[in-house]
């Protein structure tokens, strides 16, 4: 059986078969990571400070909740820059299809913490509050707001710095799967399956949102390349 792809959602990236997420995933542990910006760096460091090396349900899910930001500050910046330049309908035309694209990298994120939320429910654990639902938050926040201002400043800054973190969340989930192998046993039809897809395992629902985590890497390199319109 392969991941169903009968469906097609918005903020949905390709969906693979069996054999092709397994060859994706060994193609990213085969693949060296970026070297991080000291931005990136820094919260690397901090969320290993904070929820410990080791990938977990829990980790991921903080990971996610940071992932949204930098399209959502994107969106914002690009959103303002349609209203100003809305009687140049080309050029305006040109910055709604970057809106556009930054709302379904948005959605894509979006469904990823939605299934971790459920499997951290179906486990059954509570997490503490502070360290798992406000600091995330206020991380979440201040990334937000460097998302923003190296956008404003120099847009390429501010892709780079999501290449990083999605370089670095492409190559953490695909080791998460290669050092659990009990996740090729747990099948996968959750509560989003219908929107995200259905997988056989966790294993290949977690090597597809690897694959994902790729995607948005190699869109947001290729838009440091783009030309600016802020
Ligand atoms: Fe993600
Ligand atoms: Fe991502």
């Amino acid at each position: 059986m392969t991941a169903s792809n009968d469906s097609v959602v918005f903020g949905v990236t390709e969906r693979l078969s069996n054999e092709q997420l397994a060859d994706e995933q060994a193609r990213t542990l085969a693949t060296p990571r970026r070297r991080a910006s000291p931005a990136a760096a820094l919260l690397f460091m901090m969320m290993d400070l904070l929820y410990g090396k080791r990938r977990t349900f829990a980790k991921f899910r903080v990971l996610e909740v940071i992932a949204r930001v930098p399209y959502q500050a994107w969106e914002h910046v690009a959103y303002v820059a349609v209203t100003h330049r809305y009687s140049e309908p080309k050029f305006a035309r040109r910055i709604f299809d970057r809106v556009a694209e930054s709302r379904r990298q948005q959605d894509n994120e979006q469904w990823h913490l939605l299934i971790l939320e459920e499997l951290l429910h179906e486990e059954g654990r509570r997490e503490p509050y502070i360290r798992y639902r406000l600091i995330p938050q206020v991380i979440a926040f201040a990334y937000y707001q460097l998302s923003w201002l190296l956008y404003v400043v120099k847009p390429a800054w501010s892709y780079r710095l999501n290449a990083d973190f999605e370089d670095h969340a492409e190559h953490e989930y695909a080791l998460f799967v290669a050092e659990n192998p009990s996740l090729a046993e747990r099948p996968y039809d959750g509560l989003f399956a219908e929107e995200y897809g259905r997988f056989d395992t966790l294993a290949d629902l977690f090597r597809q949102i690897g694959y994902d985590e790729r995607m948005h890497k190699l869109e947001s390199l290729e838009a440091m390349d783009a030309p600016r319109f802020t």
